[in-house]
Formats: C-alpha cells, sequence, structure tokens
C-alpha cells in the first residue's frame, strides 16, 4: 500500500527550490498522500476534539488541541510511522542536504503528532523547541500535512512564515487538503498558523519534527539570518510589544529576552 505519492520518492528534485526559498528554506508539496490512500482515510475516527490530549486556549494558542498522550488512530499512525520511517528521513537529506538526520522516538508524548484547530482558533507567532527530547540534538525541520478535507480558501487558516525575530509576516501559505509543507527549523525560523472562521469544520494538521546530530547542521546552507544553533524553549512573538508587560505575558517576555540574549552572543 502507498501512503505517500509516488511523486515524492526522490525529493532531491526539490532540493534547489528548497533551498532557495524565502524568507527560509521551505516546499509546498500538493497531493502528498497517494491519491487512494487519502480518500480512503476515515477522518471522523480522530477528526474531533478527544477528552484526552492536550487544549490550548490562551492570547497565543486559541481554541487548539493536540494529541500529546493519546493514542493515535490507526490511519494517523500509518501515516506517522512513514514520515518517521528510515526512507523517508533519508529522503529529506536529499531535499535538506541536512546531515544526521534523525526523527524522534519521543513523538506524541513529549510532542503531539497531531493538531486540531477550531472556532477562531489561531497560533501566534513562534519558534518551537530546539532540541529533541532525551538527546538535545538540534531541531532542524518540520514537516505539516494538512488534512481536513473540502477546506475553504476563505476559512483562513493559513501557515504563515515570518521574518528572522518573528515581527514581519513574509508569507502565507493556504492551507489546502492533501497539502505538506517542509521547512527549515532554526532559532530564526517563525511560523504561526492565522485565525480560522469560526466554523464547524476543523483545521487538522499531522505534524512531525527532525533533528541532527550535527551541532553545525545549518552550515551548507545560506541564510538571510544567522545559520546558527543554540537551545531555546518554544518562544512567541507577541503581536503588540507593550503586551509584554502585562502580568499574564511574563512567561512569554522571559523567553523572549533569553531569545534576544542567545541571539547577540550567538
Ligand atoms: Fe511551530
Amino acid at each position: 500500500m502507498n501512503i505517500i505519492n509516488n511523486k515524492y520518492n526522490d525529493l532531491s528534485n526539490y532540493s534547489e527550490d528548497f533551498i532557495r526559498a524565502k524568507p527560509y528554506p521551505h516546499i509546498i508539496l500538493d497531493n502528498f498522500l497517494d491519491e487512494g490512500f487519502f480518500s480512503n482515510l476515515d477522518l471522523e475516527n480522530f477528526n474531533k476534539v478527544s477528552s484526552k490530549g492536550l487544549t490550548f486556549d490562551t492570547d497565543l494558542e486559541k481554541n487548539k488541541w493536540t494529541s500529546k498522550n493519546d493514542k493515535l488512530s490507526n490511519n494517523l499512525k500509518l501515516i506517522v510511522d512513514k514520515l518517521n520511517s528510515y526512507d523517508f528521513i533519508n529522503n529529506l537529506y536529499q531535499l535538506s542536504k541536512i546531515e544526521k538526520l534523525f526523527s524522534t522516538t519521543e513523538g506524541n508524548t513529549e510532542l503531539a503528532n497531531y493538531h486540531e484547530m477550531y472556532n477562531s482558533g489561531f497560533l501566534g507567532t513562534h519558534v518551537d523547541h530546539s532540541s529533541e527530547p532525551k538527546t538535545g540534538s538540534p531541531h532542524v525541520l518540520n514537516i505539516i500535512l494538512y488534512l481536513t478535507k473540502n477546506w475553504v480558501k476563505e476559512w483562513g487558516g493559513e501557515t504563515i512564515l515570518a521574518n528572522h525575530n518573528g515581527t514581519v509576516i513574509k508569507k502565507k501559505i493556504e492551507y489546502k487538503s492533501n497539502r505538506a509543507l517542509i521547512f527549515l527549523h532554526s532559532p530564526f525560523t517563525f511560523h504561526g498558523v492565522t485565525k480560522i472562521k469560526d466554523n464547524l469544520k476543523k483545521r487538522s494538521t499531522i505534524y512531525v519534527d527532525y533533528y541532527s546530530k550535527s551541532l553545525n547542521p545549518y552550515n551548507h546552507l545560506n541564510l538571510d539570518f544567522k545559520n546558527v544553533w543554540f537551545k531555546h524553549p518554544t518562544t512567541f512573538i507577541l503581536p503588540n510589544f507593550k503586551d509584554y508587560f502585562l502580568k499574564k505575558n511574563s512567561k512569554y517576555l522571559k523567553k523572549m529576552i533569553k531569545h534576544k540574549i542567545k541571539t547577540f552572543l550567538a
């Protein structure tokens, strides 16, 4: 059974486009899952907010649910296992030329592989966790797969790619059914999700992250920002600077300051 579209068996064909893309390396792959596999996906089994998992409802992560510590449905597990397979990781090397790539065994426990957003949900601009939970190795790539069928463009939910400090949106990637987005992860690859309309459809995504055993994983890339890696937690950028000084946002302020200091020292 094919899970990924055969067209994407050799991602080296897309390497130049990936590496040259702005504001930082990324590639959009439409019809990513095999057509037959995708059309048979039973979204009803997981396309709902479960009582388990982890729900977010803050100023920066609104109406979002992730599968952390919940059991993935069989269909989802097949996809996630494929994205974690040796073959696919080798294919990602062909795409990105990032050496010593690996995926984490901490998926869906420390990290969630399935995300849902609903009723005006959005995700503020941020960089993810910098390191693999067990080994501390650099987090270097993400894949996000858009799963909801018959999504209408006007409902929003685009993935945004921002500039090096997360203050300017540089690109919006439309949420399209069965589209995959692969992008570089570094301390400066800020990204987020635009607000979705208040409708009954949930914006479902699969998310898998990748790491490198190299501490200089971006050396071969000509980036618009420092091509260094350092340790940081998930760090959000608040849309209005004055909001950092609200008491409820003190945790965001601390993380932002730490990120700025590490950027300066890097
Ligand atoms: Fe993220």
